[in-house]
């Protein structure tokens, strides 16, 4: 398994893959991959769970998920989000990094520049990654950042503080290429996009829309498999034999043979 030393260490040297994931039997699968890094996301909320919004997502549901993917993932790095209204402040978030770590997370992302908390969690032990640009858990909407000369210095500004506080990776969500270029060149630790083109250290996908799960995707995603209508078929050929008669007696034309 890659410790976040590790992935540190890959600037410059191979780019680092990421993938989301939130359940068992998808842990289970992707742990075989030689990913990089396994992330239970915050984005569990909206793409598992239903809701409009990652910032409902608790701790407790974050726990819970975390719980099923380590009981899945022996081989890879395994990062966890904060959720929103869990690092408020440095001691509280330490409080909720370490429920994290008990649960099995290698290291813990949060969102924004939060200097003070991760300096603090890294003082204490805890591996953090940072995230720019698009904040999901704050955004009112869901837009590119760094757009304007203003926004895009900030975000930079953020990364590089980020950088200087401790993070050993920093997460740039839907900034324009060349910002996320100019970050990369900037700061001493690996960027991982997410809309951000390909000149990032590191590339982070939501698994459950690089597969076609979830109904609807952003435009910067790749979808590798087309899982959604794969159920739907699945669900049908299933209707279709029961109503017949061909399930489960009569065999089977349809079934996915395994
Ligand atoms: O929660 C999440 O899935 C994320 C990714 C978009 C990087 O933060």
């Amino acid at each position: 398994m890659k410790t976040a030393e590790d992935i540190r260490a890959a600037k410059g040297r191979s780019n680092i893959a990421m993938l989301t994931v939130y359940d068992y039997p998808t842990a289970c699968a992707l742990d075989r991959c030689g990913l990089d890094i396994l992330f239970v996301g915050d984005t569990l909320g909206e793409v598992e769970l239903g809701f409009a919004r990652t910032s409902e997502v608790t701790m407790e549901m974050m726990l819970h998920h975390l719980g099923a993917v380590r009981r899945g993932v022996k081989q890879t790095h395994l990062l966890a989000d904060l959720p929103y209204g869990s690092y408020a402040a440095p001691e509280q978030a330490l409080e909720n990094a370490r429920r994290l770590l008990e649960a099995g997370a290698d290291s813990v992302k949060l969102e924004g520049p939060r200097y003070d908390v991760v300096e603090y969690l890294v003082a204490h032990g805890v591996d953090v990654m940072g995230h720019v640009g698009l904040l999901p858990q704050t955004a009112q909407r869901y837009v590119r950042q760094g757009t304007r000369k203003s926004s895009a210095a900030r975000v930079e500004s953020e990364a590089v503080g980020l950088a200087r506080a401790g993070c050993y990776a920093v997460v740039l969500e839907y900034v324009p290429t060349e910002l996320a270029q100019r970050i990369t060149s900037a700061i001493p630790v690996p960027t991982v996009g997410i809309g951000a083109g390909p000149h990032c250290d590191g590339q982070v996908l939501v698994i459950t829309d690089m597969l076609g799960l979830y109904p609807r995707v952003p435009s910067y995603v790749r979808k590798y498999a087309h899982l959604y209508e794969t159920i739907v078929q699945a669900g049908e050929a299933f209707r279709d034999e029961v109503k017949e008669g061909l399930f489960p007696s009569g065999g089977s034309g349809k079934a996915v043979k395994s």
